[in-house]
């Protein structure tokens, strides 16, 4: 039976993006050449992301509404306890380039999934508030055992993490009993224990790159960082059928079209996204322009409006990061490529909620032995390369 791989907000159908034999492990693109064929391991229920838990009314919110203090303060008061009481624990506030604006303007420091573990890795403060998704404030906690880890509401997830088990890891690798497993960040700790190696956006291709040639590769769980990946390093890499809902719905048709439109414009890619791997070819065949298309973690973003000439940025990511761009590079202008790019479990972390985790000690977040150990030692892994 084929089955018709369509991406989050599109009806299936619609848009074939990939066509996949049920029951086999090769995934092909009509669009692309069948040498960019991929082996894919179908998971169980598909498409995963779909089956995201909903954030609406999360438990942290409602305690929020039933606090006797936080809806009777401004906006200006939660800000003046948020200062205090960040000084009298004495903590550090990381905070993930998608945050709330007025988030990432209280962080101590703001970044993308690598800098912020880095930060973690060698704070020493002994709290650390992690304005994030959970696997992030997990890796900080797997980081800094000694320390206090606190997460404004811990249903912050991730759909993409979601999209795998640490069950599945371990069928997975009894069916590649000489594979690697490399574990992009976005996975949680358990996944993370069954992993050889974890990477971020920014250095999966530098760390699939470090891995022996002779050695089978078994990348999880984003389907389109691995395409990215494998076309980088030329690498076969077995690949997970995961995505995340907000980067699989940006299409290549918006890329051209964005790109066509301005045409003073740097494009910025983040490699989640779902036409990466079209845009890429589109790149070797001409149909993009190269010298105006970059594909780029959201800490490779902020480094790359410090140094370009555009005055002007396509952002094809989720539209937190323009405040990030605006903030670092502020002569220039950003234009989101999708402006519905919206990650509900990133804007979880609110105001209220910032000011509720400092003032209670709320929410720790705790790996226990033998995870923490094993899944550091992926970690650790993706420290060394940078
Ligand atoms: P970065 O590591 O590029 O910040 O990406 C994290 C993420 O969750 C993207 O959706
Ligand atoms: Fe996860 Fe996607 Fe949100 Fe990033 S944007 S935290 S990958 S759901």
């Amino acid at each position: 039976m084929a089955l018709h791989w369509a991406v989050d907000n599109i009806p299936a159908g619609e848009i074939p993006l990939f066509t996949a034999t049920a029951g086999a492990t090769t995934m092909r693109n009509p669009t692309l050449p069948s040498e960019l064929d991929v082996q894919v391991e179908l998971p169980t229920i598909m498409p995963r992301s779909k089956t995201r838990p909903s954030v609406r009314l999360t438990e942290a919110q409602r305690a929020i509404e039933q606090d006797a203090e936080i809806p009777y303060l401004t906006e200006q008061e939660l800000i003046e306890r948020i200062q205090q009481l960040r000084k009298e624990r004495n903590a550090v506030i990381l905070a993930h380039n998608y945050q709330l604006p007025i988030i990432q303007d209280l962080a101590d420091f703001v970044g993308d999934s690598l800098q912020l573990s880095q930060q973690a890795a060698q704070t020493d403060a002994p709290v650390i508030v992690f304005c994030g998704v959970h696997f992030m404030a997990e890796t900080a906690a797997i980081l800094c055992p000694d320390r206090t880890v606190l997460i404004p509401d811990p249903e912050a997830g991730c759909s993409l993490a979601a999209t795998v088990t640490a069950e599945e890891v371990r069928q997975w690798k009894q069916n590649h009993p000489d594979g690697v497993v490399v574990a992009y960040v976005n996975t949680n700790a358990d996944v993370k224990a069954e992993a050889d190696y974890c990477c971020t956006s920014s250095n999966a291709v530098k760390v699939v790159q470090s891995i022996p040639e002779d050695k089978e590769i078994l990348f999880l769980p984003d389907m389109f960082l691995g395409l990215y990946v494998q076309r980088m390093t030329g690498r076969k890499v077995h690949l997970w059928l995961g995505e995340c809902h907000v980067h699989a719905g940006f299409r290549a048709e918006d890329i051209a079209r964005a790109l066509e439109s301005y045409p003073d414009a740097d494009l910025l890619l983040h490699p989640e996204c779902g036409c990466v791997s079209q845009c890429m070819f589109a790149l070797a065949a001409g149909d993009l322009p190269a010298e105006r298309t970059f594909v780029h973690s959201t800490g490779g973003m902020v480094r790359h409006v410090r140094e370009s000439r555009a005055p002007i940025h396509l952002v094809a990511t989720e539209v937190g990061m323009l405040h990030r761009l605006q903030k670092e590079a502020p002569h220039k202008q950003y234009i989101p490529v999708k402006a519905d790019a919206i990650c509900e479990y990133m804007k979880t972390i609110t105001l209220p909620k910032l000011y509720r985790a400092l003032r209670d000690m709320v929410y720790p977040v705790r790996v226990e032995e033998p995870i923490r150990s094993r899944a550091r030692k992926a970690i650790d892994r993706m420290l060394e390369v940078v």
